[in-house]
């Protein structure tokens, strides 16, 4: 007689597709998926970006129709950037009440008030230099910067954002952001950090979007050296003390293991940015034929699931929304 024991029948289970279906851990559900938009000065603007194909660069007139589409789509909340007309040396566009995002988020308020609107805060896509924050000979000033990224928080709350998002990688940046909140009666606006946002090539395509290139060095003295795992959870750790509601991992897909780990130490909701960089790969090997768009991109969202984000922020979200339907 044979031993029917001496080894495991693990492909029982994946005889068809109704009991894989049963026994699936993980399933990508567009109620947890935020779709990063674009808004840029000017009239009748829709540009497309080239190294994201897809997507686009939108004026402020466009917005009410593509926002009725994202409605459309069952997409249940937006990550906004602004690209102002004047840039300056202290990205003032992005604290004035009359901001391109201020203004988009009332556009977006008046045509969807339930579609949830968050704002990215941070001063590159402001600066005339390109960099996040205030620049004293060559080097950022984190102490002024946090009170002009608090003040941009107060004025997109202030325009109807249901949250706000710093990304700026200063030190305090959530405190200053919470306490000018709760000073301004908004004790009920959540805050996601950008907590553990590294220094990653993986921004170029966003970089071409935003028009947010340094003009000179690099992000490294904010962002995060790629190599470092620690060093994540102990920014997780000081943006949780900060008062964050929800924490993130960025990038997602070089950084699972980041994800992983946070999701396993922490109980704070946590959101996984699928950049600009990690879209634009998939988009293009597709065009090309080289791997089948559905399948790659699915199973890529499922990796940033399985590794323990809550929510992902995805330029994928339109197709995956028109996918899952
Ligand atoms: C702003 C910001 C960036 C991204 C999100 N917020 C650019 C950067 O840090 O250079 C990148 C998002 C993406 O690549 O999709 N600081």
């Amino acid at each position: 007689m044979t031993d029917n024991f001496s080894f495991s029948r693990l492909r029982r289970l994946r005889n068809n597709g109704v009991i894989r279906g049963y026994v699936s851990e993980n399933s990508l559900d567009i109620k947890k998926f935020v779709y990063p938009l674009f808004i840029r000065f000017g009239v009748d603007v829709k540009e497309p970006i080239s190294s994201m194909p897809g997507c686009f660069n939108i004026s402020l007139d466009h917005l009410k129709r593509e926002v009725e589409y994202i409605v459309s789509l069952g997409i249940t909340g937006v990550l906004l950037f602004g690209i102002p007309e004047m840039k300056d040396a202290v990205g003032s566009d992005c604290y004035s009440d009359d901001g391109i995002i201020q203004e988009a988020i009332k556009v977006i308020k008046d045509t969807a008030p339930d579609l949830y609107v968050i704002t990215d805060i941070c001063l590159c896509e402001y600066t005339d230099h390109g960099h996040c924050g205030i620049v004293e000979n060559g080097v950022i000033n984190n102490d002024e910067t946090i009170k002009l990224l608090g003040e941009s928080a107060l004025t997109h709350v202030q325009a109807g954002a249901d949250m706000v998002a710093p990304s700026a990688m200063m030190d305090g940046q959530v405190k200053a952001i919470r306490s000018l909140l709760d000073a301004g009666s908004f004790t009920h606006i959540p805050i996601m950090g950008y907590s553990a946002k590294y220094s990653s090539a993986f921004y170029g395509p966003f970089r071409e979007a935003a028009d947010s290139t340094p003009s000179f060095g690099d992000r490294k003295a904010y962002q995060m050296d790629p190599s470092n795992r620690r060093m994540a959870l102990e920014e997780v750790e000081s943006d949780i003390k900060e008062g964050a509601d929800i924490v993130m991992v960025k990038p997602a897909l070089s950084y699972l293991d980041v994800i992983h780990e946070v999701r396993q130490k922490y109980n704070k909701p946590l959101a996984a940015y699928n950049v600009s960089g990690e879209y634009s790969l998939i988009k293009a090997a597709a065009e090309k034929g080289w791997v089948d768009e559905k399948s790659a991109t699915l199973e890529v969202l499922t990796s940033i699931s399985r590794a323990g984000a809550d929510m992902i922020i995805s330029y994928h979200a339109k197709d995956v929304a028109q996918w899952l339907a």
